[in-house]
């Protein structure tokens, strides 16, 4: 018998991540939903799915903790019966720190949430046995990285490592069939902002407002799809980037 299709998004609870997952379960991926705190999140799209004929598991897990994020794809692939064929690194930490007031634990915090945990889930994917005749690999930037956004020191930093390790990746997997890329989203879901102050900067881009989940899970299907784009940036912000110094549309 095939081995099924199983995808695993990580921070697949709530917003981005649940909307990523909630789309490939609607592409008949067999999902391996990753939480730590949202619990109920992650079990009501687990059922959601089951209810539509999908399959879907919930595996929890904190990712701030060393040398535990590999662990998720084994995980994955007992629950679900074969290897991880997509993983889509969502999950992410974001903090407020500046050099004045940046604090080891703040540091290591988003290192090992946002960097070393997606560059682990990358190496156990790599050394799947058996390994995915066409496996993909996402990761998650910010379209914020091209300027500087002094009050959010460790944040970047993690994301200017992520980057550099889906680059890295993308070269030695690309000739065993894997393909490694990245979204960068602009304002997609208001974070720590007020609904309106989002609605009024999201307005201020040149695409305008309605940028939503939507366009991320957009991307993700393009790269699912085109088998030999890798070690490629796709910037969803609805044109943010090109306003230079205007980028963090205060
Ligand atoms: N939303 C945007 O507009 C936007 C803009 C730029 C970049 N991005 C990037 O896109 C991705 C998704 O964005 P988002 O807004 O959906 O992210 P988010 O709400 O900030 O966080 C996504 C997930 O990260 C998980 N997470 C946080 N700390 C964790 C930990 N210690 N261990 C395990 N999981 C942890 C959370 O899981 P639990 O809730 O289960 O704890 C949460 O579901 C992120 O990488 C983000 O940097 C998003």
């Amino acid at each position: 018998m095939e081995n099924p299709k199983i995808a695993l998004v990580t921070g697949a609870g709530k917003r981005l991540g649940r909307a990523i997952a909630e789309g490939l379960a609607r592409d008949g991926y067999v999902m391996a939903l990753h939480y730590n705190a949202s619990s109920a999140g992650a079990k009501s799209l687990a059922d959601a799915i089951r209810a539509e004929g999908g399959r879907a598991d919930c595996i929890r897990q904190d990712l701030s903790e060393p040398g535990t994020a590999g662990d998720l794809i084994s995980r994955a692939s007992a629950a679900l019966g074969g290897p991880v064929s997509v993983l889509v690194n969502s999950a992410s930490a974001f903090d407020t720190d500046n050099l004045e007031t940046l604090s080891e634990r703040s540091w290591h915090f988003l290192m090992n949430v946002n960097a070393a945990a997606p560059a682990f889930l990358m190496q156990a994917f790599a050394r799947q046995t058996p390994y995915p005749a066409e496996g993909s690999i996402i990761n998650m930037l910010d379209t914020q990285m091209t300027s500087a956004s002094p009050d959010r020191f460790s944040y970047f930093c993690s994301k200017y490592a992520l980057d550099g390790a889906m680059r890295l990746a993308a070269y030695e997997l690309g000739s065993r069939g894997t393909t490694v890329n990245a979204i960068a989203p602009g304002l997609i879901l208001p974070s720590d902002q007020s609904q309106e102050d989002f609605d009024r900067r999201q307005a201020l881009t040149p695409r305008g407002p309605g940028l939503g989940p939507a366009d991320v899970v957009g991307a993700v299907r393009y790269f699912l799809e085109a088998r030999h784009v890798t070690g490629h940036t796709l910037v969803v912000d609805g044109g943010q980037r090109l306003m230079g110094f205007g980028n963090a549309i205060s």
